[in-house]
């Protein structure tokens, strides 16, 4: 462990207390995120002011997130002339393993002008696509929740669609026109609670409902129909338009954003994702026997690489990350670090 000290600079919108608090909360919050940093591992923090900022401390802003222990201090920057205006300025000295080329700098808002060598210039979009069972979820969960990205999982779109399917007696494969018949009537709702993304059909919550295995089979079938590819491409497209999301899916890369700024196809051998869904389930004490779940996977393999619209294939300017020799924790911290690579460069 050493000392180390991480830097970061923002402007505030205006001199009032509620900027002032709100920008350096922002600044505040992603220093912590982007460094993956424990309160307990903070030994002090300096900020400056421009003196043209008189409002408020922003020491204040940062005592008032509970963070009581930890030694704050407010000073004055010098008044130079042209200096960028109502910029408020930290030095957050921390304990850590890391060495200072690991660390992340924040320069937000007004102040991302002045080191565009470092820190995050802005979100971007972020397409992951793959085939079943190589993590893509719990990677771009964790990603988003580091980042302050928005993550969008489109396979519970296709799945929504399924239950919609099964509630009403509609067989997919052998009654498409009448599915598509009946897209007028379905209704998809989309919310995030507390980072989790809760899906509604016709304002019923289906979040766990759409998780069972026969909503999975249906999602397989309904993803294999145009207009019902169209109907969730839009609605993505159309979640997409802000940027600062991470989408994960078959289809991202190819068809919903090609123009992301990073495209990453995640996958795994056909063995190593056999394994994990087999401890999966093992460890929420499901009886399951590990030929078939292999069967399993080779066979949604096949199907979402093999049907006729929008196949499950690598983008061209996708970068592959194989992730049969990473646990989870070294999958999360690879996609984002390419994530971050990304922003600067986007
Ligand atoms: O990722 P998942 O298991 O939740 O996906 C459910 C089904 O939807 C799966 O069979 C593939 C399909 N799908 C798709 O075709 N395109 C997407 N963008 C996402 C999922």
């Amino acid at each position: 462990m050493a000392i180390r000290a991480i830097r970061g600079a923002t402007t505030a919108a205006a001199n009032t207390k509620e900027e002032i608090f709100a920008s350096t909360q922002e600044m505040f919050l992603q220093i912590i995120n982007d460094n993956n940093i424990a309160v307990d591992d903070i030994a002090g923090i300096i900020f400056t002011v421009t003196p043209d900022l008189t409002a408020a401390f922003p020491a204040a802003a940062v005592r008032r997130m509970s963070i009581s222990d930890i030694p704050l201090l407010d000073m004055a920057a010098p008044d130079i002339d042209n200096a960028l205006p109502m910029c408020i300025r930290v030095m957050v000295y921390i304990n850590t393993d890391k060495g200072n080329s690991e660390l992340v700098h924040a320069y937000l808002r007004g102040a991302s002008v002045l080191r565009p060598d470092i820190g995050r210039r802005g979100k971007i979009s972020v397409a992951i696509d793959g085939p079943a069972g190589a993590g893509k979820s719990s990677v771009a969960k964790r990603a988003a929740a580091r980042l302050g990205y928005i993550y969008i999982d489109t396979g519970a779109m296709y799945r929504t669609v399924g239950v919609y399917g099964i509630e009403n007696g509609i067989d997919p494969v052998n009654e498409r026109g009448r599915l598509v018949s009946e897209l007028d009537n379905i209704h998809i709702d989309i919310s995030y609670e507390n980072g989790v993304q809760r899906m509604y059909l016709n304002g019923a919550d289906v979040t766990e409902r759409i998780r069972e295995n026969d909503a999975s089979m249906a999602a397989s079938a309904v993803a294999a129909i145009p207009e019902v590819r169209e109907r969730l491409v839009n609605m993505q497209r159309g979640m997409a338009k802000k940027g600062g999301v991470i989408m994960d899916g078959r289809d991202i890369g190819t068809t919903v954003l090609p123009d992301a700024e990073l495209k990453i196809y995640l996958t795994a051998s056909v063995e190593n994702r056999a394994v994990r869904r087999y401890r999966e389930y093992l460890e929420n004490g499901v009886e399951c026997d590990f030929n078939e779940i292999k069967e399993d996977v080779i066979t949604r393999d096949y199907n979402d690489m093999h049907r006729a619209v929008s196949p499950l294939r690598q983008a061209e300017d996708a970068v592959l990350v194989d992730t049969s020799d990473m646990d989870f924790e070294q999958s999360a911290e690879t996609v984002i670090d390419m994530i971050r690579k990304a922003e600067v460069n986007g």
